[in-house]
């Protein structure tokens, strides 16, 4: 579904900015632009900056950034039509009832079957439990502690011995074969013919928050192999998206959401009465899930097994949480596995005391380093302390520092004074950054990692925005194909276009792209900061930036040339003479 670009640019030009997020951040005025503490990270010093002249807004900590719709989208966890809804209301701007395109309509229908195929499995499955056909399965769940309750809440069920029971089912029901094909459900072999993917096994339905089914895992009554089965990803089942148990979890108010790794911890965590536990869905946590489960908290207890993947696991959460924006703790379960089993064993007041007890992510870091060390070695000692001082120093915030430092200091008896100096040391070296994993960063949005051509484009975007003029006195000398990345180059596009027609409007080219995570990234170009001062600066820069990137992109196309096309490599060795002969002789240009 979309609305006509006029009706968006329209809704979008009567929402002042400024307005529309007072509403929800306190702001100041310093100079053109107005400042607040960012509403989406934790943060003592405002470093979110809202531009009345481009519309924007971007924050300097977190990197959170785009128009008025994203801003309402990242905030009040809209969609864009609902963002739009709101803003049009608020300007009083009346909507067209929406017009679906064909296609958008299609894909919304097929959507909604795969829906509602899910949720007759689901229910058939739910049935099939509590028929005598589900005996067994009744039984393993029984056994495994579960009151009807729990089991009624979380829709489980049992998918019995036949391969092909839910299939014969559904094309009962009137589903076509090509449409049952995309729910993921079944397995489609030349000679078989079609058989259900899940049988013999009970049946756990995954919902979204929404607590539509999306999916399933299927488990074994036993010791067989593979223990779980998981529906594939389809049109509506997203892995990387959704939370197990978000949908009961949303609402349980409680201080903070639990993350764990089974689907069977979080129904007897759920029964135990903590109901604020989700897991992930059979994969290691994602930075989507991460955000989505900064929409419902502020602060998050790990769970991970108690092994060594869990170590693993837990310690590739933690940044990741960390970026989102979360508070995050790890529960400490030992001696025993996982939640499942210590809330058999010990019940659940001991777990609510391990809960309590939960430890500061990042002295988990610490610890987890200190054990690779070997402190009866000097060596060892020495090499500790120098990390632990690297991580330390990636904490901007200097409260926050001197507290880690003293805690840090308490548990492994390091002088907080010779802390505090290395740190120093390393500060004025000023190298930790780039030695140290990106990840260990805290507070710092995760970028994809960005190569230093991408730099270039992206920095010449952003010259081209602040000084339009440029792109004029370039000519010929700067084109959209020179950009190498897709996305700037599509940037680059409508940048180029705007400048012709005379106005850029930065916050259209972010509505142009419907990704949350790009748009953060488009409006990221837009607010770069120019660390170059002097005019004599910028124009040296300007030179070996715009000579890097048409460097790039011969390169690029050497690369992708077919080897016959001789008529084309030469055609390109003359555009690699003219660049020879731009460097040499760069244009003079006022900025
Ligand atoms: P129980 O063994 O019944 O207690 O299940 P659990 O939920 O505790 O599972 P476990 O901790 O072993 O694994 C965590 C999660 O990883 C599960 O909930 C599944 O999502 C996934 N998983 C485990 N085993 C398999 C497997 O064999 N195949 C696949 N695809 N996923 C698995
Ligand atoms: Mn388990």
């Amino acid at each position: 579904m979309r609305y006509s670009d006029d009706l968006i640019e329209e809704v979008r030009s009567r929402s002042n900015i400024v307005d529309v997020v007072s509403q929800y951040v306190k702001l100041q005025r310093k100079g053109s632009s107005y400042f607040g503490l960012c509403p989406f990270h934790n943060e003592k010093s405002p470093s979110f900056s809202v531009s009345p002249g481009k519309q924007m807004y971007y924050c300097f900590g977190c990197g959170a950034g785009g128009n008025v719709f994203t801003f309402l989208m990242q905030y009040e966890n809209y969609s864009f039509q609902e963002a739009m809804k709101a803003l049009a209301e608020r300007a009083g701007i009346q909507l067209p009832e929406v017009e679906y395109s064909r296609e958008a309509r299609a894909e919304a229908d097929r959507k909604a079957l795969l829906l509602e195929i899910n949720k007759k499995a689901a229910r058939y499955y739910y049935c099939q439990l509590r028929s005598p056909a589900g005996a067994q399965g009744l039984h393993y769940l029984k056994g495994r502690g579960l009151s009807d309750e729990i089991m009624q809440k979380f829709g489980l069920g049992y998918a019995d011995k036949f391969n092909n029971s839910l299939y014969q089912y559904l094309k009962k029901e009137g589903y076509s074969d090509e449409l049952l094909k995309d729910s993921g459900l079944f397995i489609i072999d030349e000679r078989r013919g079609v058989t259900d993917k899940f049988w013999n096994r009970v049946m756990y339905p995954i919902m979204d928050v929404n607590s539509r089914v999306i999916g399933f895992g299927g488990r074994v009554m036993g010791d067989a192999k593979p223990k779980y089965l998981n529906s594939p990803e389809t049109k509506v089942f997203d892995k990387s998206r959704n939370l197990y148990g978000l949908n009961i979890a949303r609402s349980s108010r409680k201080k903070n959401l639990i993350i764990c790794e089974g689907y069977m911890d979080v129904i007897s965590m759920h029964q135990a009465g903590f109901n604020n536990a989700v897991a992930s869905l059979g994969t290691a946590l994602t930075s989507q899930q991460a955000s989505l489960l900064k929409r419902y908290t502020d602060d998050v207890l790990i769970i991970y097994d108690m092994d060594e993947a869990g170590v693993r696991a837990a310690l590739r959460a933690i940044p990741m949480l960390r970026t989102a924006g979360l508070r995050t703790k790890v529960v400490d379960l030992r001696p025993h596995k996982d939640p499942d089993e210590f809330i058999q064993n010990q019940g659940r007041e001991a777990f609510e005391d391990r809960l309590e007890k939960a430890e500061n992510s990042f002295l988990f870091e610490i610890r987890i380093l200190y054990e690779q060390y070997d402190m009866t070695d000097p060596q060892g000692k020495t090499d500790f302390f120098h990390k632990t001082a690297e991580r330390l120093l990636r904490f901007e915030d200097e409260i926050e520092r001197s507290s880690y430092i003293e805690s840090i200091s308490r548990i492994y008896g390091i002088s907080q004074d010779m802390l505090q100096q290395q740190i120093r040391k390393l500060a004025m070296k000023g190298t930790v950054s780039r030695q140290m994993p990106e990840e260990t960063r805290p507070q710092k949005p995760k970028k994809e990692k960005v190569s230093g051509s991408d730099t270039a484009q992206r920095l010449m975007l952003t010259w081209i925005c602040n000084y339009p003029g440029i792109l004029t006195e370039l000519g010929s000398n700067l084109k959209t194909e020179h950009f190498c990345n897709p996305l700037y180059r599509e940037v680059a596009e409508m940048l180029f276009q705007q400048i012709e027609a005379g106005e850029i409007n930065p916050a259209r080219i972010i509505n142009h792209f419907e990704d949350g995570d790009i748009q953060n990234e488009v409006a990221g170009v837009f607010h770069a900061v120019l660390p170059l001062e002097t005019p004599e600066e910028r124009k040296k820069a300007l030179r070996d930036v715009v000579c890097n990137m048409r460097e790039l992109s011969i390169k690029t196309r050497i690369a992708e040339l077919p080897l016959t096309d001789l008529a084309g490599l030469q055609k390109l060795m003359v555009e690699k003479k003219e660049l020879e002969q731009l460097r040499a002789q760069f244009p003079e240009i006022d900025m």
